[in-house]
């Protein structure tokens, strides 16, 4: 199996999940989206991260981002466990859990690491554009819960470059200065950024986010 690229299209994949069968580019639709898997049902530190991914409903949905869950678990077991999950996280889990039972999609996206576990997946995360194509990949492993709020900043900054010529900076978060992009000369990149560029360096210029 091909190790899975950035840039790369997302392998598409019909599958079992808490809420239906997915075709999963058919669910994916015109939105972003977020593939993650977890080692298993039933466990403390997923059930807080499930948890923590249902509370940010909200600001997935304002970035236009999907978001769907990955276990080797069965379907009795996600769902039995999304009432764990609503109980102890004082929560409602509103996105599917895939049930990947014969590890088809967990192949398909190398989800399983034999060196760390044989069986079952590991942290991984996928963030896929609207274009399908693979914009980031993140491997935890399953003693470290996510942080969930660096998977916001990391997607405002995909979608901020997607569509404006520059880079986000070490330890970024939306509404800071940005960097414009090596390829642009400063001459042009004054005409562009109109709110000012600063040429700390010929290679480093500085510009207030252009989408605010
Ligand atoms: C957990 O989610 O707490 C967990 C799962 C597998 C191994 C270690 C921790």
């Amino acid at each position: 199996m091909a190790a899975i690229r950035l840039g790369d299209i997302a392998p598409n994949f019909t599958a079992q999940s808490s809420e239906g069968e997915i075709d999963f580019h058919k669910w994916l639709g015109n939105s972003w989206g977020i593939l993650f898997s977890h080692p298993a049902d039933y466990t403390p530190v997923c059930t807080t991260e499930l948890g923590t991914v249902a509370k940010y409903t909200e600001e997935f949905n304002k970035r236009n981002v999907k978001v769907v869950a990955l276990s080797v678990d069965g379907l009795e077991s996600h769902l039995g466990w999304i009432k764990d999950i609503n109980e102890t996280q004082d929560t409602t889990v509103n996105f599917p859990i895939i049930a990947d039972e014969d590890r088809k999609v967990s192949e398909l996206y190398d989800m399983i690491h034999p060196n760390a576990d044989s069986k079952l997946t590991v942290r991984s995360v996928f963030v896929i554009g609207d274009d399908k194509k693979v914009k980031l990949t993140i491997t935890y492993p399953a003693s470290t819960g996510r942080n969930f709020d660096e998977l916001l900043r990391v997607i405002d900054s995909l979608q901020l470059t997607a569509y404006h010529k520059v880079a986000t900076p070490a330890n970024w978060n939306h509404g800071e200065d940005v960097v414009v992009s090596p390829a642009i000369p400063t001459d042009k990149a004054k005409e562009i950024f109109t709110k000012g560029v600063e040429e700390v360096k010929p290679y480093l210029r500085m510009t207030p986010q252009p989408n605010l």
